[in-house]
């Protein structure tokens, strides 16, 4: 039953955030009424999914990735049967849904946290790591900074890998495997087509609670037992037609990391490797071919990711002096050249879709959005601020879709984050139509890369090029060529230009400018 058309082996999916998508009912929060309402915009992108960060009913004490009830939709953003309604709509546009599951840890304000801090003997209890002690257990630093444990007035500590309000689910417990089993199935049973799995190395810890100590295992990141709970997570999509289990998986040994895509396990995992690569020709092939070993040793697809809800808008990057993404080097504030940024996010928007596997796009890079880095500080939702002293709001601010001013068309109130005045050029309404646009460069794109055969399945093959340009083939007939070089280089010998980032110089490609070439007449 499983397996038969594989469409996450080539999909272009699209992130949707929902608190910053458009807002329906006029509270300045993004909502499943206004995601319907602009269904349309995605249709007409030409995406093949969409991937909803968590829209489930939560305190919000990490934009929703503290979850209290996985089978509900939280109120500020509608409702099950709204849900149910976009799933049919999207479907029937011919677009797939695939949601976000936070398998590492649930919201303290979940039933079970509630019942096993009420109650010492309650059998909840078992479903988290609660230590007694007058002293932390660990001297853990958490995904977001900070200490690992939060005392109970009972005295006990319980183990939290983000913020207090996330305390870890104990995945050694049968029950807290079966209640996911069953969140899959409903979820699945609802018709989405995929899930992605939130923090998915870090669900075991290990149960003696060492000290990190360099050079012995981790306690906590990419523990052997965690291949155990893909396996019965993919026995259960493959109960299914066709449903694709998505990791993220912050990686840095690709070994380690293709283990999670065995043919027994996940569908696919986004490549961070990628994200954080700087604009830099020796690096970015070097991460490409890595990236491509990786994946044929076990057979799965490639996953290219330039932006998404947790890290700096590719915009900016790519503008400042230095290209790279890591959460540990904070380069907020750092000069940034937009138009430097724009011109390679253009490049980069065509090198990540014409590379073998799926694309994804985060909402707001087909309209070159850029990190809003003027968010006043008590404006901050983000908990990582304060504990890491960076803000991932910069880009999860709401999307401009019309008008000269905030909040753009994006909700008849005042937008939960405030929007940059200037993205009265970003607008989905300014940008249609206009050829040299971000919008309609995704939309070209994203439509070519439909029709075009060579982009499908078929491998990539690099090409002889000038030092400091990517150039490849996909298939006998198509080919993509990146100037990362400082200078203008001569085009490859080819039939017909079908698509470039940026205008060309006569029959030169100019720096930081990426083209799309018919290598021979006809297909
Ligand atoms: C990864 C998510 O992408 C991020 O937004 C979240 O804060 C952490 N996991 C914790 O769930």
């Amino acid at each position: 039953m499983a397996d038969q058309n594989q469409w996450w082996r080539d999909a272009v999916i699209y992130q949707i955030y929902p608190r910053s998508f458009a807002d329906a009912d006029g509270d300045g929060v993004g909502d499943i009424d206004g995601i319907r309402a602009h269904l349309h915009h995605l249709r007409d992108l030409g995406v093949d999914a969409i991937w909803m960060s968590p829209w489930y009913p939560s305190p919000m004490a990490d934009a929703g990735y503290d979850v209290a009830d996985f089978r509900d939709i939280d109120p500020v953003f509608g409702t099950l049967a709204g849900a149910e309604a976009l799933i049919t709509e999207a479907h029937e546009a011919g677009i797939r849904m695939i949601v976000d599951i936070v398998p590492n840890h649930i919201s303290s304000a979940h039933p079970w946290f509630k019942a096993a801090l009420a109650d010492p003997s309650a059998k909840e209890r078992e479903y988290f790591w609660f230590r007694p002690g007058t002293e932390m257990p660990t001297s853990w630093t958490g995904e977001f900074g900070g200490t690992t444990w939060t005392q109970t007035p009972d005295g006990s500590w319980y183990l939290h890998l983000f913020t207090p309000e996330q305390p870890d689910l104990n995945w050694e417990h049968p029950d807290v495997r079966a209640e996911f089993e069953s969140i899959l199935r409903f979820w699945f049973d609802r018709g989405v087509d995929g899930i992605r799995i939130d923090s998915a190395a870090l669900l075991l810890k290990d149960t003696t609670f060492p000290e990190v100590v360099d050079g012995q295992p981790h306690p906590f990141h990419d523990l052997d037992g965690v291949h155990d709970v893909y396996r019965a997570w993919r026995r259960v999509a493959d109960e299914y037609d066709d449903r694709a289990l998505i990791g993220e998986v912050w990686m840095p040994e690709v070994d380690r990391f293709a283990r999670y895509l065995r043919p027994d396990e996940l569908h696919a995992a986004f490549n961070f490797d990628f994200l954080g690569c700087a604009w830099d020709p020796t690096l970015m092939r070097e991460c490409i071919d890595r990236t491509l070993d990786a994946h044929a040793t076990i057979g799965a697809p490639p996953t290219w990711v330039l932006s998404n809800h947790d890290v700096t808008r590719h915009v900016t990057r790519y503008g400042r002096e230095k290209t790279t993404f890591s959460f540990e080097e904070n380069l907020d504030g750092t000069p940034v050249d937009l138009e430097l940024g724009t011109r390679r996010a253009r490049a980069a928007a065509l090198l990540s879709l014409s590379l073998p596997g799926s694309a994804y796009v985060y909402q707001g890079d087909e309209l070159g959005l850029w990190e809003n880095e003027n968010i006043p500080p008590e404006e901050f939702a983000d908990p990582m601020w304060g504990r890491r002293g960076h803000s991932r709001d910069g880009c999860r601010v709401p999307l401009p879709w019309s008008g000269d001013e905030q909040p753009f068309g994006f909700s008849t109130g005042t937008p939960w984050l405030p929007q940059p005045a200037e993205w009265k050029d970003r607008t989905v309404q300014a940008q249609t139509g206009d050829p040299s646009s971000m919008l309609e460069l995704y939309r070209a794109a994203i439509h070519l890369r439909r029709r075009e055969e060579g982009l499908h399945r078929s491998t990539m093959a690099w090409l002889d090029a000038a030092p400091g340009v990517l150039a490849y083939t996909r298939g006998p007939g198509f080919a993509s060529v990146l100037n990362m070089s400082g200078a203008p280089v001569p085009l490859p010998d080819h039939h017909s230009c079908l698509l470039a980032s940026g205008p060309l110089d006569g029959t030169l490609l100019p720096p930081d400018t990426a083209v799309w070439l018919r290598l021979h007449p006809g297909k």
